[in-house]
């Protein structure tokens, strides 16, 4: 069988790890590359031996050689690169968010659904095997009815500039929990409350506060903030990342209860400048090579497409829907009120 031929757009600090992923990914050839950055561009071709390399975009969506693309672009081009590459008929996987509203997250998916391309979003947790590891408990009914789910997710003070007036906060960073939760519930959100935290006017919030109910009952309380201290324990210590994500996830069920904390790395490097625990889960690197939770999504992506079949770890629906409880989370902080889901209008 010849290899699936892949095309990246985005070198930058989180393309750069899809590169490293891809490239020693069985049956796939990372056969192109795209990023506006030439210089950028060029150094990550040349460590990976790709040859067609692309300034735009577009001319990497347009090149016939390839069977799928992944997006690792900013979050604000997604949308109308996606849209182009399904247009072309290209299977797509995206890093989240897939796009900035819910329309336009409804419209990829009814694209790709009407095309017949598989179509799948970065939401990396399902991937994490902790996380998987509860899923399959909960699922399998060992925790009872779920009562209340908490999701924290916060994040380098460091870090805020890069997306303040880019993106907002919920899109950024809270995607992933949202996904979580309905992953884990199974069950709808049909009521959103929140709060917002600002010290500027940026376009994100420094911090945000969700309450959600879920159809099933379930109660669910998200947070995100941006106040990591510099010297705080440093979880993200690759060539391109410094700094903190603080998350944890407690789920409390009928029978059972459990955690997930993100900070508990077995491994703990002390340092001059601070201390460390490094990373071993989601996208640990060695030896020039990516592993953990990005490499297993990018394989499970591959052999979807290979196997002609749908991901039975990512849900494309859950992701549409993770946009439009976003959307819910900002209209409730910018308004003051509580916002009612009503049911979702389209899903598979
Ligand atoms: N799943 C996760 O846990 C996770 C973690 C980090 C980032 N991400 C996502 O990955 C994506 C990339 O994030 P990042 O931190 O690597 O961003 P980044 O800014 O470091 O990299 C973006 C790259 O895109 C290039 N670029 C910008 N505009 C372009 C254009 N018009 N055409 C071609 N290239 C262009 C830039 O030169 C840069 O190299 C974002 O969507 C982000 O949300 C996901």
């Amino acid at each position: 069988m010849r290899s699936l031929r892949v095309g990246l757009a985005g070198v930058g600090r989180f393309g750069r790890l899809h590169a490293a992923a891809l490239a020693r990914l069985p049956g796939v050839q990372l056969a192109a590359l795209a990023d506006s950055d030439g210089p950028l561009l060029e150094t990550v071709a040349d460590r990976h031996g790709v040859e067609a390399r692309y300034r735009d975009v577009l001319d990497l969506i347009g090149d016939d050689s390839l069977d799928a693309i992944v997006l690792a672009t900013p979050d604000e081009l997604h949308f109308q690169q996606a849209t182009a590459a399904l247009t072309k008929g290209r299977h797509l996987f995206i890093e989240k968010p897939m796009a900035g509203t819910w329309r336009e997250a409804s419209l990829l998916r009814n694209q790709a659904k009407e095309s017949g391309v598989h179509l799948q979003v970065g939401m990396i947790l399902r991937y994490e095997m902790s996380h998987r590891l509860l899923y399959q408990q909960v699922v399998s009914g060992r925790f009872g009815r779920l009562v209340s789910i908490q999701c924290r997710r916060n994040c380098s003070r460091t870090s805020f500039a890069k997306i303040a007036d880019r993106i907002h906060t919920v899109y950024r960073t809270l995607v992933h929990d949202i996904d979580l939760l309905l992953w884990l519930t199974g069950s709808r959100v049909d009521l959103v409350m929140s709060l917002e935290y600002r010290e500027g006017s940026h376009l994100a919030p420094e911090g945000c506060f969700a309450l959600l109910r879920l159809e099933s009952g379930c109660v669910a309380q998200l947070e995100s903030s941006w106040f990591v201290p510099e010297k705080a324990p440093a979880n993200l210590v690759g060539d391109a990342w410094n700094g903190c994500i603080d998350s944890g996830l407690s789920v409390v069920g009928t029978c059972r209860s459990a955690r997930i904390e993100g900070l508990k790395s077995p491994l703990q490097v002390w340092t001059d400048q601070g201390s460390q625990c490094p990373d071993a889960v989601l996208w640990p690197e060695l030896d020039g090579q990516v592993h953990g939770a990005l490499r297993d999504q990018l394989e499970d992506f591959v052999l979807s497409i290979r196997q002609a079949r749908r991901s039975t770890v990512a849900c494309l629906d859950s992701a549409v829907e993770s946009i439009r409880i976003a959307e819910a989370i900002v209209d409730s902080s910018r308004t003051g009120n509580p916002v009612r889901l009503g049911a979702t209008p389209q899903s598979d």
